[in-house]
């Protein structure tokens, strides 16, 4: 390992990324950008030509910035498995999803291991960075990669590092927030810890890969139980007759002990409704029920069901039925100002209120079509913001995501019903809001 550490310290070891999405593109930048010499891989060809003309597919990652490190040839992208023979470190940030039945889908790591096993060699680091249960790296990926005949700690080097990337995040971005980082021996912890050390300001060692595994689990389920814990509270003020968000920002000026979280249309993104699956899962072999995981994926997997009944009470105090009403969905994304519908609890509102017989229609400056339940949506005219005229000809205007770019005080003067899932007209003030109905 000599070799290696040679290499890592002198940047002149070449770096790899496997899966160059929203974790990998970020990550494989910012290597770049600390000197080494770097070579994405990904199945997806488009990325990859994409990455090789400098344009940039991640709003977190400039475009100028990729192009520039293209154009100096500190970083390159391919869709060959042989590229990754002369590489020293490899970096696996492949997709974890959930089967339907909600158990793990590790098939996309699996196939990333299986290109690492063809290019292995003496002198390699290989870090698991795609969240998943505890034991991964050393039940799957280790003794996959030691059928090579080659040995960890002695050949080469194993460990896993929790991916905490935060899309739009402008604050915390991957080269400042901390990584941590559990080697299968301290040699691959030391060794990873040397390479990543160059790239973000922060290493956090940890004493193994399950650990490392294990608390990023944590984080996410913490988010997770808080999220349905807060929900549970807007249903509970609904049925109390009580604005949640008054008693929220109240209690979040207790300087100590209270975190504040805010009730939604239900939880979306890759990771919040997917990882503590992953943990239940496991606990599930283990003959244990991981509690406050089904419950908190019971209440905000309902809370889509909550917005319809909110729009359907709301249309009623109008006298009108959700059956046959004109409904303009403002923001599908499922969290603000990002490029990204997966698993958005926009789209399972939208379904519903379909399926009750509402004509919808949505609008996203992020996302031009959609593809619903029986069909595709197409956006309102979704570059420019709705004008008067389009608010005021529905029914009901749903606010499904707070956009920065959303003009709240023209929604609110115009739009003749709105249900706000997101507290996003609160900017409002100084006009009548008695027909804005809130979680
Ligand atoms: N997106 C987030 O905010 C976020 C945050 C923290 C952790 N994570 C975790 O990071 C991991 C990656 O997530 P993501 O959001 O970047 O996913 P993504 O879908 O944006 O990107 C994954 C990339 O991997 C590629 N890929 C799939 N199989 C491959 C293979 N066999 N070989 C090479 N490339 C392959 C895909 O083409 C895609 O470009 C997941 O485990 C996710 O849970 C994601």
């Amino acid at each position: 390992m000599h070799e290696l550490e040679k290499k890592l310290r002198t940047k002149t070891a070449v770096v790899s990324v496997i899966g160059l999405g929203y974790v990998g593109l970020p990550l494989i930048t910012e290597f770049a950008r600390s000197g080494f010499r770097t070579v994405g891989f990904d199945v997806d060809e488009s990325k990859v030509d994409r990455i090789n003309r400098g344009e940039s597919y991640i709003t977190d990652v400039p475009a100028d910035d990729l192009r520039a490190l293209v154009k100096d040839r500190r970083l390159r992208a391919t869709g060959d498995r042989e590229a990754l023979r002369a590489v020293d470190t490899i970096s696996i940030c492949v997709p974890t999803p959930l089967r339907k039945t909600k158990d793990p889908d590790i098939s996309f790591v699996l196939k990333a291991l299986d290109v690492v096993k063809s290019v292995l060699h003496p002198g390699m680091l290989i870090v698991l960075e795609s969240t998943t249960y505890p034991g991964t790296t050393n039940e799957l990926a280790l003794p996959e990669l030691e059928s090579t005949g080659l040995k960890v700690g002695k050949d080469f080097c194993l460990a896993f590092s929790p991916e905490r990337i935060d899309p739009g995040n402008k604050q915390f971005v991957t080269k400042t927030i901390p990584k941590v980082m559990g080697g299968v021996t301290p040699t691959c912890t030391q060794m990873a810890k040397l390479l990543y050390e160059a790239a973000v300001d922060k290493v956090i060692p940890v004493s193994s890969p399950r650990i490392a595994e294990m608390v990023k689990l944590l984080e996410n389920t913490f988010r997770a139980v808080n999220i349905g814990l807060v929900n549970e509270m807007a249903i509970m003020c609904n049925k109390l007759g009580l604005d949640t968000w008054e008693i929220i920002e109240a209690a979040a000026t207790k300087p100590f002990g209270f975190m504040k979280f805010t009730p939604g249309p239900g939880l979306g993104g890759e990771c919040i409704p997917v990882d503590p699956h992953y943990l239940s899962w496991k606990l599930k072999m283990l003959n244990y029920t991981a509690r406050f995981i089904e419950l908190a994926s019971e209440v905000n997997s309902h809370m889509p069901d909550f917005v319809v009944e909110k729009v359907a009470f709301a249309l009623n105090n109008q006298k009108k039925c959700l059956n046959g009403s004109r409904i303009l969905v403002l923001g599908v994304t499922y969290k603000k100002d990002v490029v990204d519908i997966r698993e958005s609890p926009i789209i399972h509102v939208i379904n519903l209120l379909r399926k009750h017989g509402a004509c919808v229609e949505y609008h996203d400056p992020y996302i031009h079509e959609l593809v619903v339940e029986h069909g595709q949506l197409t956006s309102q005219n979704s570059t420019a913001n709705p004008t008067a005229a389009q608010l005021a000809a529905y029914d009901c205007v749903v606010i499904g995501t707070d956009h920065s770019s959303y003009d709240y005080k023209a929604i609110v003067e115009n739009a003749q019903l709105i249900v706000d899932t997101r507290n996003a007209t609160s900017v409002v003030r100084g006009l009548d809001v008695s027909h804005v109905v809130k979680l």
